[in-house]
This record gives C-alpha cells, structure tokens and sequence, in this order.
C-alpha cells in the first residue's frame, strides 16, 4: 500500500498489522501525497492508495483517484485530522472507497478515543462491521462467512459524547473557516506571498495559515520575528517522517517473521532519509500561524498585522 511519508504512525502500523507492505512517497507543498510521486512505486503487488489529508487541508484527489482507476487500485481516505474539510464539493472520507475519521482527543471533535469508519461500498461495509465485531458471524446478507473480528466496538457513552459533538462541529469548522479567510483576505495584496498548496482553498479549513520559504534558516528566522510580534507561528506539525523513525527504518515487527518484510520485495525495501528527500525539505521550510475557533476578530487581524509587518522584511533578506 502506498502511503505519504509525512503522517501519523497508525497509518504504517495498520498496514503492518494487516500483513502488507508500507511503501512511501513524497509529499508536496500541500503536506500531502504528491501525485506525481505515486506511479513509479506501483508494482504488480500494489493494492491500494492511502490518501491522508493532514492538518486541515484536502490530499489533491482528482489525480490519486485518477492513478488508482488506471491501476485498478483501492483508495483509502485518512480525514483523522481534517474532518469536515471537503474537496470541490465532497466531504473528505466520501472520495475514495472507504475514509476513516479518528476520535481520539486531540481531533476537532472527539469522543475521548474510538473512530469512524465510511464507506458506499456495500461490501467493505460488512466487511468493516464483522471486523469490528467478535462472535465472527456470518453477515445477514450472506455475502460474508465467518470472520475473526477484533472487538473495536466504541461502546454507548463514548457514542453519547460523540453525538453531542457532532452537533458542535459545523459551528467549529464555520468559525475556523471565518477566522482563517480574514487572515488570508488580510495578506492577500502582500506580493509573491508563498502559501502552502490548497489543492481546494474553499474546502480546506484553514486552521494553520502557512507560509514557504527558500530554506531553513529564512524559516527560521521568520519564527523568531513572529515572536518577538507576540503571534508564534510553528512548522507542519501532528505528524511524524515515518521512514526516518529509528524502528521503521530498522523494520521492526510484532515478531521478527511478521508478513510485512518475509517477501523478497518486503526484504529489498529501503526506508531512511533517501526514500523522501523532498518530504523533508519541504516540511523545514513552512511555518504557520494557527487559528482557533474561537479566536476574535481582533486576534485575526493581530495575526495579519504581524505576517504583513514580518513577511515581507524576511523576503527582503
Ligand atoms: C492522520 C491520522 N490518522 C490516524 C490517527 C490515529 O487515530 P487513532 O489514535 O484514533 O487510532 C491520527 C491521530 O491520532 C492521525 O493524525
């Protein structure tokens, strides 16, 4: 399965505990799967596309969904930390063939820990509910035999919660979606401004307004005059490089003859900095400001005050 090599650890472990076999490409400005990287990693082994939309901000699926019906591949939707962000017109999770949402505590709503999982396919649906279930029972439809689900029901307080959430979440994505087009309007006019790439800027949420620059240093000093403004601003964060990790690149499994890597393309497999060099540079080259919902008016145009007074002085060098 290929996955981006920015992302949250659960989206490599769950692949592993499957039994398949992780293989990253590179993101691009959008932090998310570049496109353009997916089609030379595709071999005859190649089942599925896991399209993550981080921080906020949709994956560029037009042209995933369009690589994956040209390889007869699956696509699998993580929105964990983007739900109710849509792209031209579809909420994520609705796009591929199966999306999942997380709940755990630090997500937009949340219901203490637990997850979603969406699908049109009525297949993967009955699949996805015996696996989340423990007796194995045949399904009602007939389709599925027994299957040796693993219990991950969320149980009825959690759903309590979660219900009570959800009746929050279009006032949350409203808010930050009004905070975070003031800023944008705000530095609109600034000229040559380099934003971070919004595959769609109206289905995107905005809850980080980030900004590119040529290298490092020049990020890094625009951090420090953000500062000094009173409005911080942080790089692309709530992922991990995966392939950098210590234990990925060392291939570490459940036990040493786990699935994943007993192949011969399981065993050739490189992780390590080489398999996505352009992922790191990009992601040490953003910052951003981060806008809450619950922000005023008065924090959103202290936010542009500050990018309209700093920006432009670090372009100038
Ligand atoms: C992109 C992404 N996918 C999956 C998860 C994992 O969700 P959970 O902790 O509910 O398994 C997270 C965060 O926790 C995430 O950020």
């Amino acid at each position: 399965m290929i996955l981006p090599a920015w992302t949250w650890y659960s989206c490599y472990n769950t692949i592993i505990q499957a039994g398949a076999l992780p293989v990253f490409a590179e993101i691009d400005e959008s932090f998310n799967l570049d496109p353009s990287d997916i089609e030379h990693r595709i071999t005859p082994q190649t089942k599925a596309i896991m399209a993550v939309h981080l921080q906020w901000n949709p994956a560029d699926m037009d042209p995933i969904l369009e690589i994956a019906r040209k390889h007869r591949l699956k696509v699998l939707e993580d929105a964990s930390q983007s739900v109710g962000a849509s792209y031209k017109g579809r909420p994520l999770g609705s796009l591929g063939d199966i999306g999942i949402f997380s709940l755990q505590q630090s997500k937009t709503i949340t219901a203490g820990e637990g997850g979603v999982v969406v699908t049109s396919d009525a297949y993967l649906f009955e699949r996805a509910c015996r696996f989340h279930d423990v007796t194995g029972r045949p399904s009602t439809s007939g389709k599925l035999g027994f299957m040796p689900g693993l219990n991950y029901r969320l149980n009825e307080f959690s759903g309590g919660v979660l219900l009570a959430q959800m009746r929050k979440l279009d006032t949350i994505i409203g808010d930050v979606r009004r905070n975070a087009r003031r800023v944008y309007r705000g530095i609109g006019d600034l000229p040559a401004t380099h934003l971070r790439r919004l595959p769609d800027p109206d289905g995107q949420l905005g809850t980080g307004i980030f900004l590119g620059f040529p290298a490092k240093e020049t990020r890094d000093r625009y951090a420090e005059a953000m500062k000094a403004e009173g409005v911080p601003v942080s790089g692309p964060a709530g992922s991990v490089i995966l392939p950098i990790v210590p234990g990925i690149e060392q291939k570490v499994t459940v036990t040493p003859r786990w699935p994943s890597f007993a192949s011969e393309r399981g065993k050739s497999i490189r992780y390590g900095r080489e398999c996505c060099p352009r992922t790191i540079d990009i992601l040490s080259r953003f910052a951003g400001v981060m806008m809450s919902p619950k922000y005023t008016e008065r924090d959103t145009d202290d936010a542009v005050a500050a990018i309209r007074k700093v920006y432009p002085a670090i372009q100038r060098g």
